[in-house]
């Protein structure tokens, strides 16, 4: 399979190049399990880690940074959420640091962070949840862009990712690298979407049984057990109340997120909340029921957050183990469509 696995990696050149890696695989920031040892453990794998930064204090990133970097020499990624209101000072301790990529998510970058983050040294990598923001970001001076189909695990946009890449790949890829995510548990659909012009991909729900990631075993067992459609996105209730849909595996904590909802809306109609602060709350919301699931191994009430290809996650085994298994299917479909 020799020429599979170089043609593998001539497709993945501009992206190893550009995070500085082996294998243009990103494992995708998941907050409160994206921390020191699961992101050193896929840079070691020769993939690209990248931190969750979520809603952590300046001082506890700094630590956790500081902690990977004890843990691998090799690069990886902080993914910051623009919406946190210290999004300078984090900025500042990845410049610190040393971080080479970081990672915007959650809505445009707010004035000035482009800027910030680009004099620090660090490359910049923003999602693109449509071809003309991703235009946009690219005359903004983003150095590479994600985009992400609703198949994802956690927050998720209404269109799918073999759409997204189709209408966006052959405009975009030629001016920025762009990693395709959403929904890829196997390498046959990384191989798919290197044709089609992506630099590289992002998953996220494969790597969470990961030996070394520390979700609880019970969210683990969770994921082992599910299948595609247990993972489903959120509802709204209100429509005055636009909440981004979360996919996760259905479970008690669905029906507890439609009480919050319900709970935030009158506050709202009440005059009780504004706007911004609904949504605030219902972020806030999601980032706890998350950490009940993940780290207190609560998988009725708390959080879920899992893409579709969950039912391709079987076992828990070795990161590298994984990385492994996706490049050799990439691969293989590669070589056999050569031939
Ligand atoms: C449990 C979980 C938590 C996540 N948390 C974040 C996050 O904090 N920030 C972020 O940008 N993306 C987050 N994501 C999205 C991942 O980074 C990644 O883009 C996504 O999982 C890729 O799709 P896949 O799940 O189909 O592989 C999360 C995904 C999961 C499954």
């Amino acid at each position: 399979m020799s020429s599979g696995s170089d043609r593998l990696a001539a497709l993945m050149a501009r992206g190893t190049a550009f995070l500085g890696c082996d294998v243009a695989i990103m494992a995708g920031a998941m907050s409160w399990i994206s921390e020191r040892h699961l992101v050193s453990a896929m840079s070691n794998a020769g993939g690209f880690g990248v931190i969750a930064c979520g809603a952590m204090t300046p001082a506890l990133l700094d630590a956790e940074i500081a902690a990977t970097q004890a843990l691998t020499r090799r690069p990886f990624g902080v993914n910051l959420i623009t919406m946190h209101p210290d999004l300078t000072a984090l900025i500042d301790v990845c410049a610190a640091r040393g971080v080479g990529h970081v990672v915007l998510a959650g809505g445009l970058p707010p004035a000035g962070s482009i800027e910030r983050i680009k004099a620090s040294g660090a490359k910049l990598i923003c999602f693109a949840p449509a071809l003309a923001l991703a235009k946009k970001l690219i005359r903004s001076g983003v150095d590479a862009l994600v985009i992400e189909g609703m198949e994802a695990g956690g927050h998720i946009g209404p269109v799918s990712t073999s759409v997204l890449a189709q209408e966006m790949l052959p405009h975009i890829a030629e001016a920025v690298p762009v990693f395709v995510a959403g929904g890829i548990g196997r390498g046959e659909a990384i191989a798919a979407y290197l044709e089609m012009g992506a630099a590289g991909v992002q998953l996220g729900t494969r790597f969470v049984c990961a030996t070394e990631c520390v979700a609880h075993p019970h969210f683990k067992k969770a994921f082992i057990r599910a299948s595609a459609r247990d993972a489903v996105a959120s509802v709204q209730i209100d429509p005055r109340l636009p909440v981004i849909p979360v996919r996760a595996l259905r479970n008690a904590g669905g029906d507890l997120f439609t009480a919050k909802q319900r709970e935030v809306a009158q506050a709202l109609d009440e005059g009780r909340v504004a706007m911004a602060e609904a949504q605030l709350q219902i972020e806030h919301y999601w980032a706890g029921a998350l950490r009940r699931a993940v780290i207190e191994g609560d998988i009725e009430h708390g959080s879920l957050m899992a893409g579709q290809s969950v039912g391709m996650v079987t076992r828990e085994e070795p990161l590298a183990d994984i990385l492994a298994q996706l490049t050799a299917e990439a691969g293989e479909a590669l070589a056999r469509r050569a031939a």
